[in-house]
């Protein structure tokens, strides 16, 4: 598992900043958190929902402020990734947070491109930037994000859609991600974390987006698995988020190998590691464990990550 070659396609940046680096860039920046320790932090995770994780990982995206603490962030999770076989990650980062405390975008997105093109050299991981707009802002600010960040189109490889789901349907971003297809940006939405299945048939039907995040309500409906197995949709699965944010309670019943086994393209992630306990090879483990998947099995999902990926084919020369 460690050494497989694996893409990781669902990872938010600011999910992989660790307790120890939180108080860190706190007090380099002179800011007060409201846990004097980092297991006083970790106490914290004990989260009962989306919404509640999200109050503790904006609060934690507070101490982000400077160049150095973008780059500091985006280094540390691609050597451990890079530990962890990953090969090419697509890293989702949400500018709007770091905006609201007035952090310029260039200090924002220069610190993370920085540390991939460094990474790329010294660790043979190839990072992706995935600009995620927040969904229980308004559409404007959607649009307004994609204004702010077109100095550095080359430098981003598409867009998705992320925080509080429900309430916060897909279709309200409807104009954000025909925007965005026509910038060529390659396209991604959170839907059926908590959200009903409905979101994910809006995701796909009404903003046309090319992958799924999570889309763990999908494997209710038959209709829909079959859908997505017959446009190979694929879906960027996070087991271990989804255990600490009680989409599901137990493993065993995940839906990860029911979808793999209908024809599904699933993938296997980690979300936000830092506060739901593991990075990808953890995800691949208690999936592996609960699941009992077959090394062929295990093998199918590293396979899914790459085609599944937004890499160009050339790109994954030398890895499929
Ligand atoms: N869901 C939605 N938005 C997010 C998540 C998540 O798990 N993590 C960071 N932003
Ligand atoms: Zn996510």
């Amino acid at each position: 598992m460690t050494t497989l070659p694996k893409a990781e396609l669902h990872v938010h940046l600011e999910g992989t900043l660790e307790p120890e680096d939180m108080m860190r860039f706190a007090a380099r920046n002179g800011l007060e958190l409201p846990w004097r320790s980092p297991d006083e932090l970790r106490a914290a995770y004990a989260f009962t929902g989306l919404e509640n994780f999200l109050s503790v990982y904006f609060q934690g995206c507070r101490v982000l402020r400077t160049r150095a603490d973008f780059h500091d962030l985006t280094t540390a999770y691609l050597h451990r990734a890079a530990a962890q076989g990953v090969r090419r990650a697509e890293m989702l980062f949400g500018p709007q947070a770091f905006l609201d405390h007035g952090v310029p975008i260039d200090d924002q997105l220069g610190g993370i491109t920085d540390a991939i093109d460094e990474a790329r050299e010294s660790r043979d991981i190839e990072g992706a930037l995935l600009v995620s707009a927040h969904r229980h802002r308004t559409e404007a600010d959607a649009l307004e994000l994609l204004d702010l960040v077109r100095p550095w189109r080359d430098r981003i490889l598409g867009v998705g859609l992320g925080s509080a789901e429900r309430g916060n349907p897909p279709s309200k971003f409807a104009r954000y991600f025909a925007a965005a297809r026509g910038e060529g940006y390659r396209t991604t939405c959170h839907a059926g974390e908590e959200g009903p299945a409905s979101y994910v048939r809006e995701a796909l039907d009404v903003c046309q987006v090319e992958r799924i995040d999570h889309g763990y309500a999908a494997a209710e409906v038959p209709d829909l698995v079959t859908r997505l197995a017959e446009e190979q949709v694929t879906l960027t699965m996070c087991p271990l988020s989804n255990l600490r944010l009680h989409v599901t309670d137990d493993l065993t019943e995940y839906p990860l190998k029911a979808l793999m086994d209908a024809g599904v393209p699933v993938t296997v992630n980690s979300d936000d590691p830092s506060y739901f306990g593991g990075y990808v090879n953890e995800n691949y483990a208690a999936v592996t464990d609960a699941l009992g998947l077959t090394e062929a099995e295990v093998k199918t999902l590293a396979r899914n990550s790459f085609t599944g990926s937004f890499a160009q084919p050339e790109e994954l020369r030398g890895v499929l």
